[in-house]
């Protein structure tokens, strides 16, 4: 994938590794927008209002955007949620749908609104973005393994449906990035700079992967292939002792 000479807009773009990939398309010498509920705090991008759970959020950020810049032709849709729930308490569905709505029904609402003019330019990129939990669960996070399992599957559909359309279609894996708080809860979450660097490297390459996967994100990818996945799902479960009562 060029990432040069683009004119990207990436929705949960205000933090994290969002504005972090900002940076690193607009150092190679693309225009880039970034989106979010909260964009006061954005320096040095042009910025775009969008809540990915309101269709006429979605709605209106898109003809925004699409007014300023007829020519985008890069989607990123990297707004994301990540909740820990406690399944012994009902309680926890406010999580689920707050989850399912964001990271899932989200992904789709700004794929839709987007996706006519992308196919009309005739060459495009869209970047999903899951994570290693999609692959491999997490048990404290039980709806977002399970949106971010969903976006994976839609992904790979959404490929091939554009087939032949000129939009190529590419989903990003990250592992624990030290964004939105992992930093100060798990040791093992990859600086964000580094990370990119490899998030970089892969997306220059020609063909671009159908997924983006840096070197810690390998072993939830492919732990069910490799025979780990029940030994690392067992270990991961011990992160339940942090719920309270247990
Ligand atoms: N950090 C990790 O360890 C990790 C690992 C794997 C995957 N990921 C995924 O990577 C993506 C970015 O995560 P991050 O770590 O960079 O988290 P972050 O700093 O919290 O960024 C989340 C972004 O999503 C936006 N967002 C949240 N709800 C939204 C909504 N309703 N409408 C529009 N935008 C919304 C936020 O913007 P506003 O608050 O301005 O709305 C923000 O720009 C997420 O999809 C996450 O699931 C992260």
């Amino acid at each position: 994938m060029d990432i040069n000479n683009r004119t990207v807009l990436i929705v949960g773009g205000t933090s994290g590794i969002g504005l972090g990939l900002a940076r690193r398309f607009a150092d190679a010498g693309s225009t880039v927008i970034v989106g979010g509920r909260t964009t006061g705090q954005v320096d040095g991008f042009e910025s775009v209002v969008i809540d990915v759970t309101d269709a006429d959020s979605v709605t209106s950020a898109r003809d925004e955007v699409l007014a300023a810049h007829p020519e985008l032709d890069v989607l990123v849709t990297m707004a994301g949620v990540m909740l820990v729930e406690d399944l012994r308490d009902p309680a926890h569905f406010a999580q689920t749908q707050q989850t399912i709505d964001v990271n899932l029904l989200g992904t789709i609402r700004v794929i839709d609104a987007f996706t006519p003019q992308l196919m009309s330019r005739g060459a495009a990129d869209v970047i999903t973005v899951t994570s290693g939990i999609a692959f491999l669960p997490f048990p404290l996070m039980a709806s977002y393994a399970a949106s971010k399992a969903g976006v994976h599957a839609y992904t790979e559909a959404l490929r091939a449906q554009l087939a032949g359309t000129g939009i190529d279609v590419t989903e990003l894996v990250p592992p624990a990035v030290a964004t939105a708080g992992q930093e100060k809860v798990n040791p093992a979450a990859l600086p964000l700079e580094g990370f990119l660097d490899e998030v970089i490297a892969l997306l220059s390459t020609d063909p671009t992967p159908h997924e983006v996967l840096v070197n810690g994100v390998l072993m939830h990818r492919w732990a069910e292939r490799e025979g780990t996945y029940a030994e690392l799902v067992e270990r991961r479960s011990q992160s339940l002792s942090s719920l309270p009562g247990r």
